[in-house]
């Protein structure tokens, strides 16, 4: 990489931590932010996706560690924080992509499955912030990456619960921008489309959904956790400092209708 793509984009001496980082969009983040220089921290619950991400960043040449953690309970977001800021330090870029959909008919969603979709997907996004967003702050460089949906926007697939969450997520990232403005410490989101990833592997069944799916988007298919490699080493890295507050559509145009 030449010196002027390196002050725009290298990772280079920068710590990351990735929630959901061993799966899907996740991982597909990790890896992008681990091979842009990153030492990367891939944080999830199931140690054998975990392990497998580590090590083939590892093979890849990259710094890259995995800490078992549980998102699902106010006392497990507290003890993730602290053990993800072990292997390499105070992180300089959170991303959040740890996240749950389950989709029971609108009138069955019972009040557990409120709490346990809201603590995951939007709870633990605002206490790892928290936590933090202050170092980020004194350090004067913080990146803080969301992912939500087409459902913070509109009713897409059964919403339910889910869309709420991920409605909250981008008002979080608005007022962690307002928030965190003039420090150094940006506030961004990435919105997927629909994302071929272990999440939806009971909708992947339909494969005439799946094909519809992909003819609504402008490039004609679905998305991939490869396509948000780019998007996210761009807001992770120094040359989107004046980008906060912002939701970015990583989904194939599926949003401009
Ligand atoms: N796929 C799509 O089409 C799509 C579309 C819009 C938005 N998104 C969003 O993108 C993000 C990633 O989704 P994905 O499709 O990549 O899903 P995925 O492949 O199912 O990955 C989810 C990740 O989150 C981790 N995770 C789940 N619950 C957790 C918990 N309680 N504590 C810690 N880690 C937990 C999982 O690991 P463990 O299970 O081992 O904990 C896994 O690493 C989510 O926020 C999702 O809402 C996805």
């Amino acid at each position: 990489m030449n010196d002027y793509l390196a002050d725009l984009f290298s990772l280079d001496g920068r710590t990351a931590v990735v929630t959901g980082g061993s799966s899907g969009i996740g991982r597909g983040i990790a890896t992008a932010l681990a091979r842009a220089g990153a030492a990367t921290v891939i944080v999830a619950r199931g140690e054998a996706r975990i392990e497998a991400t580590v090590k083939e960043l590892a093979e890849a040449g990259c710094r890259a560690a995995g800490v078992v953690g549980d998102l699902s309970t106010r006392d497990g977001i507290r003890a993730t924080a602290e053990a993800a800021a072990e292997p390499f330090g105070e992180p300089d870029i959170l991303v959040n992509s740890a996240g749950i959909n389950i989709r029971p008919p609108y009138a069955e969603i019972t009040e557990a499955d409120w709490d346990a979709t809201m603590t995951v997907n939007a709870l633990a996004p605002f206490l790892l912030g928290q936590r933090f967003a202050r170092g980020m702050a004194e350090r004067g460089y913080g990146r803080l990456i969301h992912i939500s949906s087409q459902q913070a926007h509109r009713a897409f697939v059964g919403s339910g619960v889910y869309g709420a969450s991920k409605g909250a997520v981008e008002s979080l990232m608005r007022s962690e921008a307002e928030a965190w403005g003039g420090t150094g410490v940006t506030s961004n989101t990435l919105v997927p489309g629909f994302v071929l990833t272990p999440l939806n592997a009971r909708l992947q069944e339909d494969k005439a959904q799946i094909a519809a799916l992909a003819a609504r988007t402008m490039i004609g298919r679905n998305g991939l956790p490869e396509d948000f490699a780019a998007a996210a080493v761009f807001l992770a890295g120094a040359g989107s400092a004046y980008i906060t507050g912002h939701s970015l559509f990583v989904d194939g145009g599926l949003s401009v209708h």
